[in-house]
């Protein structure tokens, strides 16, 4: 039985005041919460802060990004060992690190190997451009990316994969329960041929895309579909305690 996984991606939003008072917000509720693992992903510079908040509770966090490399001269940069004991988890290869920073394939491959190395569980996200799933490329550009960021990754252990088609991604406009479960099973399918059916089988594969309260147990009903990687939603203390309630509910009918 895979654990169903609803993480929080804040992006570039919150001061460290603002997100203490979020996770303050959502807090007690949320750690009532059971059957769900819950992981806030903040900006780096609040990870510390929320460490002490959340402490004793079953509130996980994650980073947002990371470089491969230890340490060294990297201006700018934050390293898989800075994060190791302040968070459990990493996104890695968000479309807007592909996007806008232009993270290729290959960087993403060492990112994910780094995270892993420290004993982080990298949170691998992939998704097709609107040009491409009109075109009817999702699937060769989802398995290519898997294929160029899992080259060297001999274990998933502690991985999991997000799909976020990149037209769903703050748009509103989110794919259909049917479509996401649809392309992921296409995902597990290739993780089987890439390694094997058992590792398939445990690997959690999470929606991503304008999640909300109203639509997120169209996702979370599917059978092929983890859990979310919640973006917008996920800066509302009520809709992601929504969400995170109806996964619970909805993992225990299963
Ligand atoms: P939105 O939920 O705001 O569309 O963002 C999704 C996302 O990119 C999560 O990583």
């Amino acid at each position: 039985m895979r654990v169903p996984l609803i993480a929080g991606n804040w992006k570039m939003n919150t001061t460290v005041g603002e997100a203490i008072k979020l996770v303050k917000e959502m807090l007690p509720r949320l750690d009532e919460i059971d059957g769900v693992e819950k992981v806030l992903c903040p900006p780096f510079v609040s990870l510390a802060a929320l460490k002490e908040l959340i402490k004793g509770s079953s509130i996980k966090l994650g980073a947002q990004n990371l470089y491969f490399e230890e340490k060294g001269a990297y201006t700018g940069e934050i390293s898989p060992l800075m994060l190791a004991n302040l968070c459990e988890f990493v996104i890695i290869g968000h479309s807007e690190r592909r996007q806008y920073f232009g993270e290729s394939g290959e960087l993403i491959g060492k990112k994910v190997l780094a995270a892993l190395k420290v004993g982080l569980k990298p949170i691998l996200c992939i998704g097709e451009r609107l040009e491409e799933n009109e075109a009817g490329r999702t699937e060769e550009v989802v398995t290519e990316q898997l294929r160029s960021s899992l080259a060297e990754v001999k274990k998933l252990d502690g991985l999991t994969i997000a799909y976020e088609p990149v037209w769903a991604i703050g748009t509103g406009k989110a794919a259909t329960g049917g479509q996401a479960n649809e392309t992921i099973s296409l995902i597990r399918h290739f993780i089987s041929q890439l390694y094997n059916r058992s590792v398939a089988q445990s690997l959690r594969i999470l929606y991503g895309g304008s999640v909300t309260a109203s639509n997120s147990s169209e996702f979370i009903k599917q059978p092929g579909i983890d859990g979310a990687l919640v973006g917008g939603a996920s800066l509302d203390a009520k809709q992601f305690l929504s969400i995170v309630k109806q996964t619970s509910e909805i993992s225990q009918t299963r």
